[in-house]
């Protein structure tokens, strides 16, 4: 039952074994967010401006689950097998922490995984001595739960940001 997975979700760091589930999970949850952008740009544009986006997604998650930047990898694992995950940085210098990629496989999102994985996030930052956090998102409707799932967890003060494109 969607509703009860995020009570029977463990979390935990990453295992080396996770990383074929974690990149089928970034992969399902980024399909409908590159459907939005092909669908602002148009075809054309969208093929010049993310060619082989699955790789490059790929490559960010793995580069991650690497610890490659200092990244640190949350898993939520159901019953076994991963249902999602989220990258995280810590700049000690600065005491500025950062969430980067993070995903819940689309048939578990919505029942309160991403929540739950964002606060530990958060816990493991403080602990860690960071000051404050910071996570960059889209403004595009494919991104209103991440932007919904952010605000729930305390995140706001957003600074607008746009990325234009042309064709030359
Ligand atoms: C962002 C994401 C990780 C959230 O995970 P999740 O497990 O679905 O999150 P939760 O179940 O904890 O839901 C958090 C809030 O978002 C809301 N939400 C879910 N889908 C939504 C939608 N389509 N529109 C608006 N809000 C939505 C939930 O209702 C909940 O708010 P509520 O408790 O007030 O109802 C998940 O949606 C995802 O993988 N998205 C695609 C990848 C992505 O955008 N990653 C972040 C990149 S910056």
């Amino acid at each position: 039952m969607p509703g009860e997975d995020a009570g029977a979700v463990t979390l935990r760091p990453y295992r080396d074994a996770d990383l074929p589930d974690l990149l089928d999970i970034a992969i399902a949850a980024w399909e409908p967010i590159r459907a939005s952008f092909r669908a602002i740009l148009g075809p054309d544009l969208f093929a010049v401006a993310f060619p082989d986006w699955r790789g490059e997604k790929r490559r960010q998650i793995a580069s991650a689950c690497r610890g490659e930047h200092g990244a640190r990898v949350l898993v939520a694992e159901l019953h076994g097998r991963p249902v999602g995950f989220a990258s995280y940085y810590l700049d000690h210098h600065t005491g500025i922490g950062q969430i980067g990629n993070n995903a819940v496989h689309p048939g578990h999102q919505g029942s309160g995984i991403g929540t739950r994985m964002y606060k530990r996030v958060l816990a493991d930052m403080r602990q860690a001595g960071m000051r404050c956090v910071k996570v960059t998102t889209g403004g595009d409707d494919s991104h209103a739960p991440a932007r919904r799932a952010y605000q729930k967890v305390g995140f706001g003060c957003p600074i607008p940001s746009v990325t234009y494109f042309r064709e030359l």
